[in-house]
């Protein structure tokens, strides 16, 4: 969607995996989706260093409705658990220097059973703009997935009716594709600012694997779709949380960035280990993810449990893009394999050669050429993610 909105991913925090829907404030007080869980995650993103990185959005998920709209048929949030109204939540999002993301549903009740917006588009664009909200995901349950072609373009033409830019997340897709419709992505394209492709994520391995493989198997339809402005999104970040190992979330958070993917983190600010936090605050993946070309990064190597992914990144010397690259271990023998392949058999063919760095560890390779064999160690479930910045090539000087 050319709203002028996330140029580059969006970043921030999302509520979602971790907090799912608890609403019981009264015996868990401290982790029920309410207005003080917002607020404290908008203050750590800020005291943490995590929007110095780039975090920028903080985005309620589902179960902040009230059961019923108002008498006017406005959408109204839980009065207990947002007690000074979504407004001045909003606000207080804004004085922290953070942007504000709010979730619906394009049916007739939200995922959870809290109304949802059909039948109420414009209405509900226009509250959200006088709530100030800077994002919206609109979800998919309880409406007809055919309907989407027709459904989520409307609500977007009365968010964008508003005048209040706001990006719009999209569920269109995963529920078409759920209910064995091709969806419409030149349309999805022109109509959304990113859109989920695929299942939940869930805390776990074998949810990130399957997620990682979905995008590897399908990449010939999905990767095309990116592009500054309209994103695919993998789901949230989960670096931090209970089901991923220290290599595991590396590799999450990697594989992100190659993928162009929105980094939503969906974690307790509160309690997360120092190691975990220094992934997702890695300026060198950060910077991969939003690579201003906005060029998503595919499977190119995968043979007996081990893959090679490459992004084609910034700069560009001549007609040679540079590259993220990532190498994968999905063996489960316990013990790091050797990986070694040359730049040329990863289509690095610029006769100048690339300056080669490791984004995780500090090692830096120095300028190598085509031929140059690169060997990597990849710890099992782990990753080794590399940057290879394309060299010019010097023409011989010609001697007297
Ligand atoms: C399904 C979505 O895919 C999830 O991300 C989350 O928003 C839930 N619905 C909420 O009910």
């Amino acid at each position: 969607l050319d709203n002028g909105l996330v140029r580059t991913p969006p970043m921030g925090w999302l509520a979602w995996e971790r907090f799912r829907c608890n609403t019981d404030c009264k015996n868990d007080p401290d982790n029920c989706i309410s207005d003080r869980l917002f607020r404290t995650m908008a203050d750590l993103v800020v005291s943490e260093g995590y929007a110095a990185v780039g975090y920028e959005y903080i985005n309620i998920d589902d179960c902040w409705l009230d059961k019923e709209r108002s008498y006017t048929g406005q959408l109204q949030p839980d009065p207990v658990r947002f007690p000074y109204g979504i407004k001045d939540l909003s606000n207080y999002i804004h004085s922290k220097g953070l942007k504000f993301g709010i979730y619906e549903d394009y049916g007739n009740y939200t995922c959870a059973g809290y109304p949802g917006i059909l039948g109420s588009l414009e209405l509900d664009a226009l509250t959200f703009a006088s709530w100030d909200v800077d994002y919206v995901k609109v979800d998919g349950c309880y409406s007809l997935p055919r309907d989407m072609d027709i459904g989520y373009p409307e609500f977007g033409y009365f968010l964008n009716r508003t005048g209040r830019p706001m990006v719009y997340s999209c569920s269109w897709p995963v529920y078409q594709i759920y209910a064995g419709i091709q969806p419409n992505f030149s349309s999805i394209i022109e109509n959304c600012n990113l859109w989920r492709n695929f299942d939940d994520i869930q805390d776990s391995w074998s949810s990130l694997e399957s997620i990682i493989d979905y995008y590897g198997n399908n990449q010939d339809s999905i990767v095309p779709n990116a592009g500054p402005g309209h994103w695919n999104d993998p789901d949230m970040l989960i670096v931090g949380n209970f089901g991923l190992s220290y290599e595991q979330s590396k590799t999450q958070m990697a594989m992100w960035a190659i993928l162009a993917a929105p980094l939503l983190m969906s974690v307790d600010l509160r309690s997360i280990r120092p190691e975990y936090k220094a992934i997702l605050q890695n300026r060198k993946i950060i910077a991969v993810d939003q690579d201003p070309l906005g060029i998503q990064g595919r499977r190119i190597y995968k043979h007996k449990g081990i893959e090679i992914w490459a992004r084609p990144i910034s700069p560009l010397y001549q007609n040679y893009f540079s590259y993220a690259i990532a190498f994968l271990n999905r063996r489960t023998d316990g013990t790091p394999s050797d990986v070694a392949v040359t730049l040329h058999e990863m289509g690095l063919v610029a006769s100048g050669g690339y300056r080669i760095e490791d984004l995780y560890e500090d090692v830096d390779y120095g300028i190598l050429t085509p031929q140059t064999k690169i060997k990597v160690k990849v710890n099992p479930s782990g990753v080794v993610i590399l940057r290879a910045n394309v060299q010019p090539s010097y023409a011989p000087t010609t001697p007297y």
